[in-house]
């Protein structure tokens, strides 16, 4: 693990540190969550520890298997213990938006499956207010991604469909919805805008995630974590 950020691993140590042998655990995307299957899987190497892990996307289910660990879909495995996963915002509340990667949809489920569900940021996921950085992917059924945009505009949003990068057309996630990310000025009131886009036909989740985080473990460069809680 020479080549990983210092500030995730540290985070993503921190969280593997919790892990107990026999545990059923919540495997999130994304840079900082890879980092933690990896030292994970070192665990499991060096301590024998048994644990079947229960992943958020097929990037996740490949590198996890890639490296030994026993993988079974959350919906065979009931209650998690723990489950940890990046994310984009973390605001003082502890309220995240997430789905860079779009994976929310699993992730969200993963969190809340689980007893505890630890978040690995560093510095730069911290602010003041949700959507100041972010925009909110929403996941969308295709066949409805019009309607939507109208009402996520009524909402004060400015979506904009997700477009692959080595592939034309829309970002297709391992659900086969498309992703619209959708920029809002100022989130006041995260809870409501929750409920508000979950309501939309069409819309399957998206990436706010509201009261779900049970710590937060902020990583340092020079190895140290931050640990925020409620
Ligand atoms: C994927 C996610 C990721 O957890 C989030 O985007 C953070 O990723 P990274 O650790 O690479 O910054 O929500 O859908």
């Amino acid at each position: 693990m020479t080549n990983a950020d210092p500030a995730k691993l540290a985070a993503a140590k921190n969280a593997v540190a919790r892990i107990s042998d026999g545990m059923k655990i919540g495997m999130g995307t994304g840079s900082t969550a890879s980092i933690a299957i990896r030292v994970l899987a070192e665990r499991i190497n060096a301590e024998g520890i048994k644990v079947v892990g229960a992943p958020s996307s097929f990037a996740s289910e490949r590198l996890a298997r890639s490296l030994g660990i026993p993988t079974v879909p959350v919906s065979a495995l009931g209650q998690l213990d723990l489950s940890f996963d990046g994310a984009d915002e973390v605001s003082p509340s502890l309220d995240l938006i997430k789905g860079r990667g779009a994976a929310h949809t699993r992730e969200k489920i993963i969190a809340c499956s689980s007893s505890e569900f630890i978040v690995l940021v560093d510095d730069s996921k911290l602010v003041e207010r949700l959507g100041e950085k972010s925009p909110v992917p929403v996941e969308v059924l295709p066949m409805a991604v019009e309607f939507v945009n109208e009402q996520l505009r009524k909402l004060g949003g400015r979506p904009e469909l997700r477009m692959g990068k080595s592939k034309d057309g829309p970002v297709v996630s391992d659900q086969g919805m498309w992703i619209v990310d959708t920029h809002f000025d100022s989130i006041i009131d995260p809870a409501a805008l929750d409920r508000s886009i979950k309501s939309i036909p069409g819309v399957l989740d998206h990436g706010l995630f509201i009261g779900m985080a049970t710590a937060v473990l902020v990583g340092k460069s020079n190895g140290t974590v931050k640990v925020l809680t409620k």
